[in-house]
């Protein structure tokens, strides 16, 4: 069985320098946990021969670490400026009132983490939804249910 120590040497191998292995091995570390608790960094850093404190830094400076838990799937709404011009606010309020939760929060069940996200790339179709890595766009507030709907039975 491989470790996740190997992992991250096979990873690392393949940069110039350790440090710049550092967001592949946040990567492996939040597909292993599914978010980086402090123990998972500190794992991190002694893989990578670093210390905790700058692996903290570089996973608590990119959105795409999560250093909470979240729930085993993942709503994102883009609220940046096109997706904002095209309604998502009241996307975005929809998925809170389906899932009875706020932004930044995750369903009592633990099954569901709601997050506003910065553009997604997706400007052109927007608003953009983003489930569980999967792109939704346009999306208006109308859609929101059967999305839930759907994401509940999965
Ligand atoms: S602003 Fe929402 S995808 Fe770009």
């Amino acid at each position: 069985m491989t470790t996740f120590h190997d992992e991250v040497q096979k990873a690392r191998a393949k940069y110039p320098t350790r440090r710049s292995a550092v967001m592949d091995a946040l990567r492996l570390a939040q597909g292993r946990h599914g978010w980086l608790s402090p123990d998972a960094i500190r794992e991190v850093a002694d893989a990578l021969e670093e210390t905790p404190a700058y692996c903290h830094s570089i996973a608590s400076f990119y959105d795409m670490y999560h250093l909470e838990p979240i729930g085993t799937h993942m709503v994102e709404v883009c609220t940046n400026l096109s997706c904002a011009l095209a309604g998502a606010q009241r996307v975005l309020d929809a998925f809170a009132d389906a899932l009875g939760v706020r932004p930044g929060g995750t369903t009592d069940d633990g099954e569901v983490t709601l997050r506003a996200i910065e553009c997604a790339g997706g400007c052109g179709r927007a608003p953009v939804v983003v489930v569980d890595h999967v792109y939704h766009e346009p999306v208006r507030a109308e859609d929101v249910p059967e999305i839930v709907a759907r994401l509940r039975g999965a």
